[in-house]
């Protein structure tokens, strides 16, 4: 396995100049576009990597489906789908169109960032500070890595320029999907965006999804079978936003890209699986992390299709 995905990382390491960092947050700019790596956990919890999976990322996107699963957690399905629809997009990860002209002003689904801000704001805590932690500590669970942090610097950068994001918040707060504090909203969602991962954190959640919601290395359940099909079913539909369709078609596999350059993918009995490649394409998902699972799913027929 380790040789196959060594294989696998040189092979399309090319594809890294022929995308971009993100620069809409300053902070993204300074990553490495050349870096590339991968990390397979499976479910016997066996570990293989290749290429630059100790590269450090932020979450970004990615975090999306980790507070997704904490507000159905602590809210019941019923009630996050009563504010979050469950529909793909064919409009951009932060587009505001829809939020007014589609699903009666109800962010399309949870991937987008309208719909995550909205999931966001549903998680338990008396305090943003409380929301904050109880994301961490969940996150630093359900990838068994006790030294998750937020990254200081990409948090500023966010706040200090996610005017599209507290636009979008600020729609649903006058339609009333949003009900709290926008701006405390806000802080948690830029925080949980910022928490810095590695290939391996990313697989080894992955995993878990793969395994039915519960830890493949200690044997813990951790969310109810249902829930983890849930979020998997959106990664599938949403989870590389409005360029979903192409990849269910090509890689067949649950997953969800982040800005960082992260994607964090399920394949369901089989493995979880984390890549880093922070070059990305014009959609914002990471342009040579695509294509190498592209080569896993067919090198390893891991299409759930
Ligand atoms: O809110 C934002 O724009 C970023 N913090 C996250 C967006 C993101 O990762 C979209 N992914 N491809």
């Amino acid at each position: 396995m380790k040789k196959l995905l060594e294989a696998i990382v040189e092979r399309n390491r090319h594809w890294t100049s022929q995308g971009e960092v993100a620069s809409y947050i300053p902070e993204l700019s300074k990553a490495n576009r050349d870096a590339l790596g991968i990390c397979v956990v499976t479910l016997d919890g066996e570990e293989y990597s290749a290429g630059d999976y100790e590269t450090k990322f932020t979450m970004q996107s990615v975090s999306k489906i980790v507070t997704l699963m904490l507000a159905i957690l602590d809210n019941g399905k019923e009630n996050v789908f009563s504010k979050v629809g469950m529909e793909p997009t064919s409009s951009s990860f932060n587009s505001i169109v829809n939020l007014e002209t589609k699903n009666l002003n109800k962010p399309l689904n949870p991937m987008i960032n309208s719909g995550a801000i909205a999931t966001t704001a549903l998680i338990a805590g008396e305090t943003p500070e409380e929301k904050v932690e109880r994301i961490l500590k969940f996150t630093r669970r359900i990838s068994g890595n006790p030294d998750i942090y937020i990254n200081e610097d990409v948090y500023r950068s966010e706040k200090e320029t996610g005017h599209r994001n507290r636009s979008l918040a600020y729609f649903m707060k006058s339609t009333g999907v949003i009900e709290g504090n926008v701006e405390e909203s806000l802080d948690v969602y830029f925080k949980q965006c910022s928490m810095e991962v590695t290939a391996r954190d990313l697989a080894r959640i992955g995993a878990l999804l793969a395994n039915d919601g519960i830890l493949p290395w200690t044997g813990e359940k951790i969310i109810p079978r249902e829930v983890a099909r849930i979020v998997k079913t959106i990664m599938v539909t949403c989870g590389l936003y409005d360029a979903s369709g192409k990849f269910a078609v090509h890689i067949g596999i649950p997953s969800k890209s982040g800005v960082g350059g992260g994607i964090l993918s399920a394949v369901p009995g089989r493995m979880g699986i984390g890549v880093v490649g922070p070059a990305l394409d014009a959609k914002g998902n990471s342009i040579a992390g695509v294509k190498v699972l592209e080569d896993l799913s067919r090198e390893m027929d891991l299409s759930i299709f």
